[in-house]
């Protein structure tokens, strides 16, 4: 039972400002997204919309927003839905400075930025697959293509 007198602790997605903020996070880090050399020739799709909009519903998961992204997709076992994209570290240090700058848009206060980037920088550490620099070893978009749709790894048809 919950105190009547107490309300609900705010999720850290309501905190930050709920939906809005996230999709100003994640439009912003795919806008440098596009015009990143290494990284958008690696998106199985030519537009980044629907990348941006599972992006957009993960974190929004993550950080206590609706289920959208489960409820779509099933779990997300993010590093084997990345073990198809060479993500070196020259890619994940890209990738960061996309989401930093993205990050410094939302202007957020001083807290709540750092939760939020240091939640950031352990993911985009953790993602990392090879140590291969980009055009050495194979790059499968074929594959890659094929896991993402996978009906075992998504709820999508
Ligand atoms: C470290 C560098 C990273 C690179 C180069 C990278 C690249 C990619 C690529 C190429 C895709 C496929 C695009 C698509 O959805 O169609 C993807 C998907 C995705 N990435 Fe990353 N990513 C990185 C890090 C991260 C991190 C740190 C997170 C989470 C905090 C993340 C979350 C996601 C999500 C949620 C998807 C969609 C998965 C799905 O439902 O299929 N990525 N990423």
């Amino acid at each position: 039972m919950t105190d009547a007198g107490s309300p609900a602790p705010l999720s850290f997605y309501d905190e930050i400002g709920g939906h809005d903020t996230f999709v100003r996070l994640v439009d912003a880090f795919y806008r440098g997204v596009a015009g990143d050399d290494v990284l958008k020739p690696m998106y199985p799709e030519d537009d980044l919309r629907p990348a941006a909009e599972r992006l957009t519903l993960f974190l929004e998961q993550y950080w206590g927003g609706p289920g959208t992204y489960s409820e779509r997709r099933g779990h997300p076992r993010l590093r084997m839905r990345h073990a198809a994209f060479h993500v070196n570290p020259d890619a994940r240090d890209r990738w960061l400075q996309h989401m930093r700058a993205a990050v410094d848009e939302l202007d957020l206060p001083p807290l709540h930025e750092a939760t939020l980037w240091d939640y950031l920088q352990r993911a985009a550490f953790a993602m990392v697959n090879t140590f291969e620099p980009t055009g050495i070893g194979p790059t499968r978009p074929a594959e890659a293509t094929t896991l993402l749709a996978h009906p075992e790894t998504t709820k999508e048809s």
